[in-house]
Formats: C-alpha cells, sequence, structure tokens
C-alpha cells in the first residue's frame, strides 16, 4: 500500500471544511483523499483522478468520491463531464504509486526482471521497449539528456544502439546491463544506481510526464473557486521546475493570478523520511487563487 507522502501538510494547506469540493487529480490508493472526505463531510465531493485503472479499482468505495480513470492533462473536459463546481482545492502528487514500483509488472524497478513497459496506462501506445528498439539513437541520448539530466546518455545510448542490433532489447536487467556497459566504472560505485536516471527518463518520456504537468496547471488554476488552493507534490527537479516557474509566472501576472503560499518548497520531516524512504525527494508547493 502506498504511504501518502506529506498527508499533514496537504491537509494543512488544501484546508477542507464540511461540503467543499475538491479534486484529487492523482489519487492512487487514496490516502489523500480519503483524509480529504473525512473533513468534508457530510456532502463535500472529492473527483479522484488516477490514469491507471489498477489505482482507481483499488480505492475504497466512499458515497462522496467520484473515481474517474483519465489522464489529468485533460481536467478541464473531466470535470465538464463529471459536473463538479465550487472547487475549493486541487492536489497533484506527482509521479507513480508504490504499486507501480513494487506489483505492476511494467518495468518501473531496476531491480527485478520485467518487460520494458513503464505505462500508467495500457491504453497509452507508447512503451520503454519500444523507444529503446525502435528510436534513434539520437531520439534515445536526448530523453536520456533532458528527462534524465544523464551525464553519459551519449555513451548509453551508442551501447543500447549496439546491443539492439544483435538482440532486441526487451526487459529491465537487460537495459541495466547496457548502461552498466557503458558508464565509467567511477559511476557504478556511486551511491544512486547507474540506471536510476536512464530509468526516470524513459517512463517521463513513456507518459507525456513533463508535458502533462505543463497542459494541466492553468487548467486547474481555472477551474478553481477565487480562494481555492493549488498544491503540487512533485519528486525531482524537471517536475518541480515547471511548478515553480507557474506559480513565478502567474503571481505575477494581473488576471487570474494567484499568491504563491510557499516561497520555499516544504520538505519531509526527518521522521517521515525515517518512516516512508520514498518520501525523501518530495517538494510540496502551494498557491491560493486570487
Ligand atoms: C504518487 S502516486 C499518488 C499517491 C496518492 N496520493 C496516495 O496517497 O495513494 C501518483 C499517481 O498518479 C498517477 N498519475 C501519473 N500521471 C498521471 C496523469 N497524467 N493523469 C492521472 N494520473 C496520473 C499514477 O498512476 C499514480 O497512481
Amino acid at each position: 500500500m502506498h504511504i501518502p507522502v506529506l498527508k499533514k501538510e496537504v491537509i494543512q494547506y488544501l484546508d477542507p471544511k464540511p461540503n467543499e469540493n475538491f479534486i484529487d487529480a492523482t489519487i492512487g490508493n487514496g490516502g489523500h483523499s480519503l483524509a480529504i472526505l473525512e473533513k468534508t463531510a457530510p456532502k463535500g465531493k472529492v473527483l479522484g483522478i488516477d490514469w491507471s485503472q489498477e489505482m482507481i479499482d483499488s480505492v475504497n468505495k466512499n458515497p462522496n468520491l467520484i473515481p474517474v480513470c483519465a489522464n489529468f492533462a485533460d481536467l478541464s473536459e473531466i470535470v465538464r463531464k463529471n459536473r463538479i463546481s465550487n472547487i475549493r482545492g486541487i492536489l497533484f502528487d506527482l509521479g507513480m504509486s508504490s504499486w507501480h514500483l513494487a506489483s505492476s509488472g511494467r518495468g518501473f524497478s531496476l531491480q527485478k526482471k520485467e518487460p520494458l513497459d513503464m505505462r500508467y496506462s495500457l491504453a497509452n501506445q507508447l512503451t520503454a521497449e519500444k523507444i529503446v528498439n525502435y528510436f534513434s539513437k539520437f531520439e534515445i541520448e536526448k530523453i536520456l539528456r533532458e528527462y534524465g539530466e544523464e551525464e553519459f546518455s551519449k555513451e548509453i545510448a551508442e551501447k543500447i544502439v549496439e546491443k539492439r542490433k544483435s538482440k532486441p532489447i526487451e526487459n529491465t536487467l537487460q537495459l541495466v546491463e547496457a548502461v552498466k556497459e557503458a558508464v565509467p566504472r567511477a559511476y557504478l560505485r556511486r551511491r544512486i544506481h547507474p540506471a536510476t536516471r536512464t530509468f526516470q527518463a524513459l517512463r517521463i518520456a513513456v507518459n507525456g510526464e513533463l508535458d502533462n504537468i505543463e497542459k494541466v496547471l492553468p487548467q486547474a488554476l481555472s477551474l478553481l473557486e477565487t480562494g481555492g488552493r493549488l498544491v503540487v507534490i512533485s519528486f525531482h527537479s524537471l517536475e518541480d521546475r515547471i511548478v515553480k516557474n507557474f506559480f513565478k509566472n502567474r503571481a505575477s501576472e494581473g488576471s487570474e493570478g494567484l499568491k504563491i503560499l510557499t516561497k520555499k518548497p516544504i520538505i519531509p520531516t526527518n521522521q517521515e523520511i525515517k518512516i516512508n524512504p520514498k518520501s525523501r525527494s518530495a517538494k510540496l508547493r502551494v498557491a491560493v487563487k486570487i
């Protein structure tokens, strides 16, 4: 089960009250949503979105929860179709859930032998296997550089293309092996696994993660009531930069603007990181619509 990250802080900033409506754009196992619903009873609704059907199926039934399997990049349309209004807050807890890593069997983890898939939604046509075996060397290098900030993107892309000539790269361990062969020896002794950035980059590319965030933030702001809160938890600098810049730009504009409530991002306490090490890279930013 996924442990919700920064739950106390999310609730403190969303500040849900009886009968208010909220959107949880990344419901996962529903940890944050259930905490919101406890405060918005008896009549407040939560529209809970996830791109993985398995996550939607995992969430406990609650008469005030509207579960929807969709890409949050289409937020305005999802909201229109589900006829929810007077939205007091929208939460994004970005990335993948523990289920994706541990149980999906879709190659999100570099520690287990699984097919190279990495899709949140099985309706998505693109997989990591397609990128690795069919994209050009230059396209792969660009993905690793831009989405993984990988220092050895060129070397890794070259190794992938060399290896796939004799045999397709179909599983996670084959990819890990290619990365290990491509990078200098010193890289293998570092604290983070040498393939971590490659896996992050492929996951972002498969799911269009940065595009999704770019697309949804303006929609989220315009869907909120005045005084409503936009709460975003990100897990790496590329996501965080998009959120930070969006907040900054809209804070300086007049129309449909916002006020930033977190000058510096909120990060988990040492105690939270001890209980849930996966929370260690989380950054929470909050803005209020004005
Ligand atoms: C970190 S988990 C959320 C965990 C959740 N807050 C909880 O407490 O259980 C992120 C979730 O966002 C979903 N997700 C990622 N990108 C998405 C997108 N573009 N649209 C909808 N859901 C998305 C993933 O499938 C994953 O379940």
